[in-house]
Parts: structure tokens; C-alpha cells; sequence
């Protein structure tokens, strides 16, 4: 048995404040080592580039737990079943779960809600700008607003539910604050679908809703189950509030604390696509992807994992590897950054990226232009990172609108 590497505690301030101090150690000494952590237990952890891909398109690197060799659970789960999902399955499920939520994210789609986000921002830097010449915590009043409200537009949460689902939604990342924030989440998705089924709106989760309630009348296969339904919807509200919170912060401190790059971005807007792609290449909002395990023995680089194990691919570690990107702790908005895998790789590649990147874009772009001398309220040393394993998110960011 391979020896095990000391405890990696991805969720501890100090892992966050600087993971490089641990990554490079890991992708230079143990690229591929099983390691015993707070959150996963046993664990593989990969973190060279190269085996990060390879890893995350292994259809070997299996998500749903009735795959788990021999048979059996793997590991306990929540108390309420919110894993029925795209995230949490193979084929030939994960296309059928995929499918039927992929036609509300499409480039089209998604350019169509860029007005609004537009409007959202102006709307948030309109509020801004009379606290100006106070420190304001950007992250609370911009960065987490603006997604969130894109979001429950596009899948019909109504406003005065916003704030209490985002609060449930980070707490689901907690630890300690799991179970309740699931339990909380899963009771609130059973009333809003039952909403939606009594009146619905023309919404995502509506869609969703509708093509159920086809699929039990003409009894096709092909659509999704209630429990799929419940679990789609949850998924979609964890993954897309939090991340693109964390693109938008520690992508504004990143350029704070780069101000060539940030001047070279205010005077060529025509940058921001590519911009987008750096930052999020060298911010890294989700820091690992979700757990896989082994079906069968898999051999990567110059290690077989054995069958029955759980492997975590580093993105943080990958995004930062030099083997792939030259000088990968400089930020440079001129670079090829695409290639990153900030939004995974394989089959399970993101669904909401374009919404992600388009949200990014005007986020940055209107604030570059509405506050040109903002700066950092203190040094980014005292910053906090959120105690979480699968973020790379700030506590708060306070800055001066200048
Ligand atoms: C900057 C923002 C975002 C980042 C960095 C990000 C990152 C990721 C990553 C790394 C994965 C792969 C996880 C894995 O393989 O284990 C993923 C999957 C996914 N993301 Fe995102 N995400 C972002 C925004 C969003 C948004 C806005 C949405 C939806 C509204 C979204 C929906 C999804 C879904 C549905 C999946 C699962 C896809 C599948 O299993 O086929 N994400 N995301």
C-alpha cells in the first residue's frame, strides 16, 4: 500500500491563503498520492495538469455511488436525497439529466440575459457610488448580488426568497452546517416546484416542472423522475450562485492588486473576453472537482489507483502548474489561458460556463469603468478565505471607490 500523505486539509484559512505553498510541493514530490483529509477520508489527490485531465475524462472515474465496485454504499450520504442529479451520475443518465437543462444554457440563451445583468449592475453601482469615499465590502454588495440575481431570474426564484436560499447554499459548503442547510434547501425546492406546477412562470425550473409532468402522462422514459427534479434544481442553485460569487471577488482582487493589468484591461475593454479566461485561470472560485471514485484499477502517469478509491483532481494545482503554463503565479491578461480547467474537464464540463463567463464580463467591465481609481482598503494579507474544501472564496473585500 502506497504511504499516505500527510493530512491536506483543503478547508482550513491558512490552505486557502496560499495553496501554493502546498501544491507545488505535492506536484513536484507526490503528483498522485492517496492522503487522509477532514472532509473525504481517505482520498487520492491529483494535482499535475496533465493527470488532472486525464483524470477527469476517465469514464473509469465513476460518480454514481450504485457503480462502486462489488456492489454496495460507498459512504454514507444526507439524510434527504438530493444527489439524483447530473454532478452524481454516469452514462447514459447524465446525458438524459444534462440534456434537459443544457437548452437553457446555450450561447444564444445565455446572451439574451446579458442586458439584465447589465441592468443589475448599474443598478448595484448606482448603490455604490453613494457610499463612495467609505470602505465598502465589495463582495456583499456587488459580487454576490449580481449572480444571484441573474440566476433566480433564469430559474424562477422570486425575490423575496433570494437572500435566505444563498445564505442555505453557503452553509451547505460548511462542514458542520451541511445536513440543516440540505434539509432547509430540500424543503424549500418541494414548495417551489409546487408552485410552479400550480402556476407556471417562464422559468427554468417551470421547464423542468413541465417536462416531468409530460413524461408521467405519456409515461416516456427519457425524461426526469421527482427526485431528479428536486436534486436538478438544488444542483443548479449550488453550483451557480457560489462560483461565479468567487470569479467576480477574488478576480476584482487580483487586478487590485495587479494595477498594470488592470489599467491595460479599463483602457482596452475588447480584452475583457480573454481577461475572463486569466482570471479565472489564476483565481480558481472552485478549487477542486467533486470526488470520483475508481470502478477498476486505473493507471495514471506512473501510479495505478486501485479499484474502490476515492480520487480529487486539484484545479487550483492543475491552473497553476508551470509544466502548462509558463510563470503560472504572474498574472497576465495577454496570455492563452484557455486550456484552464477552472471549469472542469470530460463530460461533466460545466453547463453554466458561458453564463459564468458572461456574468463575468459585464461584472468587471462595469465596475473597471464606473470607479477607475478604487482601490484595495488594506493589504491582502488580512483578507479571509472562506474555511470550505471545494471553494477558493473570500470572506469579504473591502475597497475604496476612490
Ligand atoms: C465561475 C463560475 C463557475 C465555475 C468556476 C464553475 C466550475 C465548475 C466545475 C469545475 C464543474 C465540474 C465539477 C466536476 O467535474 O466535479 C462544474 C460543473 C457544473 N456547473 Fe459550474 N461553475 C461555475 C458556474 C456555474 C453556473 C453559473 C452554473 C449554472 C447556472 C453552473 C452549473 C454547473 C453544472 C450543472 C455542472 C455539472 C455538469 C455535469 O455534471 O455535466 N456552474 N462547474
Amino acid at each position: 500500500m502506497t504511504d499516505e500523505l500527510d493530512l491536506v486539509s483543503f478547508d482550513e484559512d491558512s490552505y486557502h491563503q496560499d495553496p501554493e505553498r502546498l501544491l507545488a510541493r505535492l506536484r513536484t514530490s507526490r503528483p498522485i498520492a492517496p492522503a487522509r483529509t477532514p472532509d473525504y477520508g481517505r482520498i487520492w489527490i491529483i494535482t499535475r495538469y496533465a493527470d488532472v485531465r486525464t483524470a477527469l475524462a476517465d469514464p473509469r472515474l465513476a460518480k454514481d455511488v450504485h457503480r462502486w465496485p462489488g456492489g454496495g454504499k460507498s459512504r454514507p450520504s444526507e439524510t434527504v436525497n438530493l444527489h439524483a442529479h447530473m454532478l452524481n451520475s454516469d452514462p447514459p443518465d447524465h446525458a438524459r439529466l444534462r440534456r434537459l437543462v443544457q437548452k437553457a444554457f446555450t450561447p444564444r440563451r445565455v446572451e439574451q440575459l446579458r442586458p439584465r445583468a447589465e441592468e443589475i449592475a448599474a443598478c448595484l453601482l448606482d448603490e455604490l457610488a453613494e457610499a463612495r469615499g467609505d470602505v465598502v465590502d465589495l463582495l456583499d454588495q456587488y459580487a454576490r448580488p449580481l449572480p444571484i440575481a441573474v440566476f433566480c431570474d433564469l430559474l424562477g426564484i422570486p425575490v423575496a426568497d433570494r437572500e435566505r436560499i444563498s445564505v442555505a447554499v453557503v452553509d451547505y459548503g460548511k462542514r458542520e452546517e451541511s445536513e440543516r442547510a440540505i434539509r432547509e434547501l430540500a424543503a424549500y425546492f418541494t414548495k417551489l416546484v409546487a408552485a410552479k406546477r400550480a402556476e407556471p412562470g417562464n422559468d427554468l425550473l417551470s421547464a423542468l416542472v413541465l417536462a416531468r409532468d409530460n413524461a408521467e402522462e405519456s409515461g416516456t422514459e427519457d425524461e426526469l423522475t421527482s427526485t431528479e427534479l428536486l436534486s436538478t434544481a438544488f444542483q443548479l442553485a449550488t453550483a451557480g450562485f457560489d462560483t461565479t460569487v468567487n470569479l467576480i471577488a477574488s478576480g476584482t482582487l487580483a487586478l487590485l492588486t495587479h494595477p498594470a493589468e488592470m489599467a491595460r484591461l479599463r483602457e482596452k475593454p475588447a480584452l475583457l473576453p480573454a481577461a475572463v479566461e486569466e482570471l479565472l485561470r489564476f483565481t480558481n472560485p472552485v478549487n477542486h472537482a467533486t470526488d470520483r471514485f475508481t470502478t477498476e484499477d486505473v493507471p495514471i502517469g506512473d501510479v495505478v489507483i486501485p479499484a474502490g478509491e476515492w480520487v480529487l483532481s486539484v484545479i487550483t494545482s492543475a491552473n497553476r502548474d508551470p509544466a502548462q503554463f509558463p510563470e503560472p503565479g504572474r498574472l497576465d491578461l495577454r496570455r492563452d489561458a484557455s486550456g484552464h480547467v477552472a471549469f472542469g474537464y470530460g463530460i461533466h464540463y460545466c453547463l453554466g460556463a458561458s453564463l459564468a463567463r458572461m456574468e463575468a464580463e459585464v461584472a468587471f467591465g462595469a465596475l473597471l469603468a464606473r470607479f477607475p481609481r478604487m482601490s484595495l482598503a488594506g493589504s491582502p494579507e488580512e483578507l479571509r478565505w472562506r474555511q470550505v474544501s471545494l471553494m477558493n472564496g473570500l470572506e469579504s473585500l473591502p475597497v475604496r471607490l476612490g
